[in-house]
């Protein structure tokens, strides 16, 4: 399959990064064709300008700004998203990435107020996300991201798509050992993908 990874870390060093890395190689060494989308390396601009919030629902005079990018998604069949979680979101870098090209026409379609998911060519979802806080913090604050993958991305692609959500919480906490345990589950899943 032709998988796009979504990554967004700013530190070369990071276990975030170690976890892309992991993710990429897994998947092509599975035989995926992978599009590594690292997009602090890339130099993505998240930031939505004046002028494309005003032809936000032109298509596709809105995709023009983002048109590589708007490329690289709808040549996907399947979406790994490896990042960490900030203030229990995505950070900057990928919130933008999601509000400059997840477009009108591109993700959806919207006529007479009426929303269509667009997205049905990805037909498998995968998250690889790091928290600071523990299981239970991340539940009572209602967990955000992982409701955003379970159900608000799952809404987007093919109807009835597998979901994979792995998750390394307390951060805070971890140590060699937790980190070594999780990519090794990171790799194994996307081994099977
Ligand atoms: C700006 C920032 C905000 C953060 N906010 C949260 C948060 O809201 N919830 C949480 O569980 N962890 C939060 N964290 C902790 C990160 O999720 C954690 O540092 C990261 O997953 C560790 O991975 P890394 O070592 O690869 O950066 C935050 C970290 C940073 C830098």
């Amino acid at each position: 399959m032709r998988v796009l990874v979504l990554h967004s870390h700013p530190v070369e060093e990071s276990y975030g990064r170690a976890l892309y890395r992991t993710t990429c190689n897994a998947l092509e060494t599975a035989g995926h064709q992978v599009d590594g989308c690292d997009l602090y390396a890339e130099g993505f601009n998240p930031v939505m300008s004046a002028e494309e919030r005003r032809i936000y629902h032109d298509y596709p005079e809105n995709t023009l700004p983002v048109q590589d990018h708007v490329a690289r998604l709808k040549a996907a069949e399947a979406l790994v998203i490896v990042t960490p979680i900030w203030n229990f979101g995505f950070p900057a870098m990928l919130k933008g990435y999601f509000d400059r090209v997840w477009l009108p026409g591109v993700s959806f379609a919207l006529e007479d107020g009426r929303l269509t998911p667009t997205l049905s060519h990805i037909r498998k979802l995968a998250a690889v996300f790091t928290y600071g806080s523990t299981p239970l913090r991340a539940f009572l604050a209602g967990d955000p991201p992982k409701k955003i993958v379970k159900r608000v991305l799952r809404a987007q692609i093919r109807l009835g798509a597998p979901v994979t959500f792995l998750a390394h919480y307390d951060m805070n906490n971890c140590t060699e050992e937790t980190r070594q345990a999780f990519l090794d589950k990171v790799q194994r899943k996307m081994d099977r993908f």
